[in-house]
């Protein structure tokens, strides 16, 4: 696994990264995200519940394999994975409720964070979790937040559902831009799409840097 630095300029929050992250590495990290959307684009309905629609078995399965391989899950404090693993993981959540660093009351093994207070080597060090896949599950802000830092994007898309003035992927995403344009736009490019449930029309794309 390659060192992860904060790279050279791709967009216009690259400075932001800059300004909170600083110049230094942030440890032997690979920056991976994991969302599947509507066919326009979306991760939730407008009140922000994921609606049934968009859940699949086999993408279930594909998520819980890469989390269990992944050093540290990294969400909102409005997202979570599920499934019987999921206290065994080490995890992030992101909220504004704390200053920068605190202890999370329930869940063993995880944190709460402030990125507007605390870098995220220094959360990740905090959490005792200097090594391994970064896995980013969501919801919008925080896929936003590390788009221009994931070494790879896991797309999966639900090609017959549609879920009209829901929540979208990234914030940009919207009637005259995709999810698949705003990862061109950050630097990523795409592998050869496969069938994780042909029936369903569920497919998986990996976007890479
Ligand atoms: N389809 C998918 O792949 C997928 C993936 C993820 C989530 N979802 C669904 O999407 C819905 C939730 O999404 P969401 O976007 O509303 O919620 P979310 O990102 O899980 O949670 C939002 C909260 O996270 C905190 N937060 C986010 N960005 C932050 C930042 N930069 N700094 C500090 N805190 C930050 C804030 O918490 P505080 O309010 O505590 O400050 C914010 O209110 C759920 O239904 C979930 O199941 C779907």
């Amino acid at each position: 696994m390659r060192e992860t630095a904060v790279r050279a300029p791709l967009a216009g929050n690259d400075s932001l990264w800059r300004a909170r992250y600083g110049r230094g590495m942030i440890g032997p990290h690979h920056i991976e995200g994991y969302a599947i959307v509507s066919a326009d684009g979306m991760i939730a309905d407008a009140a922000g519940n994921m609606p049934d629609t968009l859940h699949n078995e086999s993408d279930q399965r594909f998520l819980q394999t890469a989390l269990d391989r992944a050093g540290v899950v990294v969400h909102g404090r409005r997202s979570h994975e599920g499934g019987p693993r999921a206290a065994r993981r080490k995890r992030l959540i992101l909220t504004r409720r704390i200053a920068a660093i605190a202890p999370d009351p329930s869940p063993a093994n995880s944190l709460l964070w402030n990125p507007a207070g605390a870098t995220l080597a220094q959360a990740l060090a905090a959490l005792g979790a200097e090594d391994g896949i970064i896995a980013v599950i969501g919801g919008t802000e925080v896929f936003s937040f590390f788009l221009p830092l994931y070494d790879a994007f896991h797309l999966t898309r639900a090609a017959g559902v549609r879920i009209p003035g829901g929540r979208p992927l990234f914030a940009e995403v919207g009637p005259t831009t995709t999810p698949e344009d705003a990862l061109i736009h950050h630097g990523l490019r795409p592998r050869a799409r496969r069938d994780l449930d042909a029936a369903a029309g569920i497919t998986l794309t990996t976007w890479e840097r």
